[in-house]
Parts: C-alpha cells; structure tokens; sequence
C-alpha cells in the first residue's frame, strides 16, 4: 500500500465527521455481543462506539501499525476493545467469528489500494465467513447509484460553476487525468467528493472514491445470499452548504449529489 504522506491530517480528516460516522450506531442490532471494525485506523470510531455500547466486545483491525499503536495508547479505562494490526483475510484463520463487521470508509480503499472490484468481493466474502449466523454486515462509506453514470442532465451549467471558483481548474484538470473528462453527475459528484483534499492531492487524486455504486453491491450480496435489510444515500448537511458556498450552486442543483451510503446486510442463520 502506498505511505500516507501526512499520516497527522490523514487522521485528524478521518475522525473531523465522527459525529455523522456515529450514526451508524442505530444499526448495531440489539444484544449484539461482538464488532469487528475493519480499517479503524487510529480507533476514533471503534472506541466511541466501545464507549456507547459498554457490554459489546469490539475488535479494530487496520493493516497500519501506526495507527494501531495510536489505537491502542487511547484504550484508556475501557475494557471492552482490543486492536490488531493485520489483514482481515488474515483473520479467516482465527476461529473467532462476530456478529457484527464493519466497514466504515474503507471499501473504497480496498478497491484504490488493493486490485480494485476483486479486493471488494474477497473483503466482502471474508466478512461473510468471518459474520456468525445471522450477522449483520455494515457498510458506510461514499456510494453512489449507477443511475447517476448515465445523467448527463445541467453538467455544463454546473460544471462551468464549478470552474469558476479559485484554485479549482487544475484541480479538475488532475482529477480528469485520471477519471476522463466529466460528463455525468457521477464524475461531477466524485469531483465535488474530492476537491476537499486538496492537502494530500497527490495521493488522493488517484484514488476513487465512488467505485462500488448501491446495484453493485446488491449484487455481491445476492450472490453471497445475504439479504439487505437498509440502504440509505445522504448528503452531510455540512457538504451541501460547502459546496452552495463554494459553487453557488441552487438549492435544486445541490439535490443530484450525495456524500454518503449506508449500508446492512445479514448473513442468514
Ligand atoms: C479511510 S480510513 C478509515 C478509518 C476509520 N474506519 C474511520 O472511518 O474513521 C481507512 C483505513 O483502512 C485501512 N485499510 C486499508 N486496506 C485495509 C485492509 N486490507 N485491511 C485492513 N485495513 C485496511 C487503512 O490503513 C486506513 O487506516
């Protein structure tokens, strides 16, 4: 995996929107006894979600060691979590299973870091095995429907709004380096996504932050049996003020983007 240029900003960016990461709390079914995080990173979430749920065991996983070592000085007084540096396919020899996997903004990376879609369906796959019975599988992360690859609808009334602002038009030119030319409220939306990175643009650049859209993960689902019990696509109320700010965009305009996915999936019993 590439190094992170500023691991520092890298994590103070991850943990900025722990609040809106938190959601997915709701989701943890009731009298779950175990959680795998997977790609936790330094444990912002896994240890607020330790701190909520004090009779849940919680495991963060992150193939990082500097970051589990981060992790782990901040355990503190809490005696429900443990983490680990490692693979999640490393895991699949252990013989602990848990009722809940968790992935939050981390199948992106799997697909940017690793060999793209097929990283994604093994992640998937191992959380599967990894799932007992009747588990529950979350996802939250950027996703967007494939839908939007194909609306080409008010992209040059948008996309010139775009270039107007300061310091945009070469980050564009670099984003369509890599991804073509933006045509479609997907590639305008991934733009929109990413233009805040700008700190750490060589590394981000090249990443895609939307390669899985909501259909292509109904059908790993399907074909692992699993049935989806939630989906939801959102946009951070923070994000929609940011980009009307930056771009001027109507309130009518601002309705073809989104920022997030959630998403559950259970195993069967
Ligand atoms: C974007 S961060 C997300 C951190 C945290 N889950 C959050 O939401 O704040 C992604 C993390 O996934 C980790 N990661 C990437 N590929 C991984 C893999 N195959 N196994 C375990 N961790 C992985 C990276 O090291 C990074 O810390």
């Amino acid at each position: 995996m590439e190094e992170i240029a500023n691991p520092q900003t890298y994590l103070a960016r991850m943990s900025m929107p722990l609040q809106e990461k938190l959601k997915i709390a709701r989701f943890i079914p009731k009298g779950t006894r175990s959680v795998l995080d997977v790609g936790c990173a330094d444990g912002t979430v896994t240890l607020a979600l330790a701190e909520m749920y004090p009779e849940v065991e919680f495991v963060g996983l992150d193939l990082d060691e500097r970051f589990i070592a981060k992790a782990q000085a901040r355990i503190g007084r809490l005696r429900n979590i443990r983490f680990e540096t490692g693979y999640l396919r490393e895991r699949l020899s252990a013989p602990e299973r848990f009722e809940v996997v968790l992935f939050c903004s981390v199948l992106h990376e799997f697909y940017s870091y690793g060999e793209g879609i097929s990283t994604v369906v093994k992640a998937l796959a191992d959380a599967h095995e990894i799932l007992k019975p009747g588990g529950s599988l979350i996802i939250r992360d950027m996703i967007l429907y494939d839908y939007a690859e194909q609306s080409e609808l008010w992209i040059p009334e948008m996309k010139e709004k775009v270039l107007k602002k300061m310091g945009i038009p070469p980050l564009l030119a670099g984003f369509e380096k890599y991804f073509g030319v933006i045509k479609t409220i997907k590639g305008l939306n991934h733009f929109l996504l990413k233009y805040l990175y700008d700190d750490n643009w060589e590394r981000e650049v090249k990443e895609n932050y939307v390669p899985v859209s909501f259909e292509k993960y109904d059908q790993i689902f399907r074909l692992l049996g699993m049935s989806v019990l939630f989906q939801r696509s959102s946009t951070i109320p923070y994000l929609k003020e940011k980009w009307m700010d930056d771009f001027g965009f109507s309130v009518a305009e601002i309705e073809s983007f989104r920022s997030t996915g959630i998403i559950v999936a259970k195993k069967s019993k």
